[in-house]
């Protein structure tokens, strides 16, 4: 029988992956409020590698309190969090998985500040507010920028030193990369503002600062926009990077020494494309973080709240989603690939084996990276190579994405599930260790 190249390996220059499954970022709010991991984080990445995926990309992992996008998520700014990442890391290994950390900083895109950041600046490459929330922020000064580069390169070290198997810089989806790489939101004066070259140059000394503390055997991707759609909200607002620019950086990436790029897109997170499905209002509605944090959490609260001013929101977020879900960033990772020679990942809806080979196969991407398929079906990839459908495929209905502010991350959508009873039974499997995959 022919093989099938979902479980050919996939080969970086640093690191060997099974197969062509990547968990993508995900993950709820399961850590302590100071950033020390706990058990409940190592039974949700354990899931995925029991289910088969070849790789796991962790969640936003942020390099400093005052990088956070939320509180109690595993931080990895001190040293006293290498032996939680180093425990992850071996449960997952258990299974013939490997584990990328995702390195990160919110800059001024945040959900909404703890009681230890709440006195801390918001930082940016900009003083324009971030237009969902309206966290005030300001625009980093030379210092600054260095600061935050040099505590990406420690956090760089620990991941190294905790034996995990790569690093994914996050680029992609409106955290401080992308509020220095996009045009859309970067107006700086000075040699990080203005050409493409310019905006770059934020992400190619965080590299090269990386590259210093763990070297150039150790696998290091980037995960970014092919396209911005920084307008797809706000129609009166640049529209940021197009797929030109973002081939460019990648060129300036590949040049620099990066394994691989991860195309996303989007310059906010959430964003109508990304995750690219529903909204859930009714969700929103009640998990709505502390509604006075940013200066447009309050009137974002009242659209939620009031059935009638609904729609008014629906149509903002849903005029611009673009094409089918399943794949929606193909387009621009083809293009991306066909101007580089690291490995391309591509995210967004993925969840049918047939879909997946065809975008590999024809030369698209390399492998796929999987969110909220994998929460709807951690065993996708044992599913795959059983050559068996998914029976309930996720609906893309986006109600993880928004319960994940207050409540335990899992799949909420009820009609997956027989009742009430057996969703919540699977969503808080993940406090239990050993429990079997969804
Ligand atoms: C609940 C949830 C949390 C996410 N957290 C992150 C994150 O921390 N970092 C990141 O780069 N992407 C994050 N994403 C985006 C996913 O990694 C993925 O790129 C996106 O959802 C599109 O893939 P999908 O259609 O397979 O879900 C998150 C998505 C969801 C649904
Ligand atoms: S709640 Fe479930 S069905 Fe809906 S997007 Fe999330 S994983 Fe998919």
């Amino acid at each position: 029988m022919a093989s099938d190249i979902l479980f050919e390996p996939l080969k970086f220059r640093n690191l060997v992956v099974k197969n062509r499954i990547l968990r993508s970022s995900i993950s709820g709010r399961f850590d302590n409020y100071d950033g020390s991991g706990t058990q409940t984080r190592i039974n949700w990445e354990e899931k995925f590698a029991r289910g088969g995926a070849g790789a796991i990309i962790s969640s936003f992992v942020a390099v400093s309190v005052a990088g956070r996008h939320v509180p109690n998520y595993a931080t990895i700014h001190r040293d006293e969090q290498i032996p939680f990442w180093r425990a992850v890391g071996e449960k997952v290994h258990e299974y013939d998985c490997k584990y990328i950390l995702q390195l990160n900083h919110a800059g001024r895109q945040m959900d909404f500040k703890g009681v230890d950041n709440l006195e801390m600046p918001t930082l940016s490459s900009t003083g324009t507010t971030e237009p969902f929330s309206g966290f005030l922020c300001r625009a980093m000064t030379a210092a600054e920028i260095q600061s935050v580069i040099g505590q990406l390169a420690e956090a760089a070290r620990r991941v190294r030193e905790a034996g995990l198997d790569g690093i994914e810089l996050h680029g992609a989806n409106g955290y401080l990369i992308t509020q220095f790489l996009s045009s859309g939101i970067n107006n700086r004066k000075d040699e990080y503002g203005g050409s493409v070259a310019n905006r770059a140059r934020f992400l190619l000394e965080i590299i090269r600062a990386i590259r210093k503390e763990v070297g150039t055997d150790f696998h290091l991707q980037v995960k970014l926009n092919g396209i911005d759609y920084n307008n797809a909200v706000f129609f009166w607002k640049k529209k940021g990077n197009t797929i030109e620019d973002s081939i460019q950086i990648c060129k300036l990436l590949e040049a620099e020494g990066v394994d691989a790029i991860h195309v996303s897109s989007g310059s906010s997170f959430p964003h109508p494309r990304n995750p690219r499905g529903g909204l859930p209002l009714d969700v929103i509605k009640r998990v709505y973080p502390i509604i006075d944090s940013g200066k447009k959490t309050f009137p974002n609260y009242v659209m939620a709240r009031y059935s009638l001013l609904r729609p008014i929101i629906r149509l903002l977020w849903t005029r611009d989603q673009g094409e089918a879900i399943e794949g929606n960033n193909l387009q621009a990772a083809k293009a991306i690939k066909q101007n580089v020679s690291v490995p391309v990942l591509c995210t967004g809806g993925f969840q049918t084996a047939q879909v997946i080979r065809d975008a590999i196969e024809s030369g698209m991407c390399d492998a796929v990276a999987i969110a909220r398929g994998l929460i709807a079906n951690n065993n996708l990839p044992e599913l795959f190579a059983q050559g068996k459908p998914t029976d309930k495929p996720c609906t893309h209905c986006n109600r993880c994405l928004y319960h994940v502010l207050e409540d335990p991350l899992g799949c909420y959508d009820l009609s997956r599930y027989a009742n009430n009873e057996k969703m919540l039974e699977a969503v808080m499997s993940v406090y239990q260790s050993g429990m079997p995959t969804n």
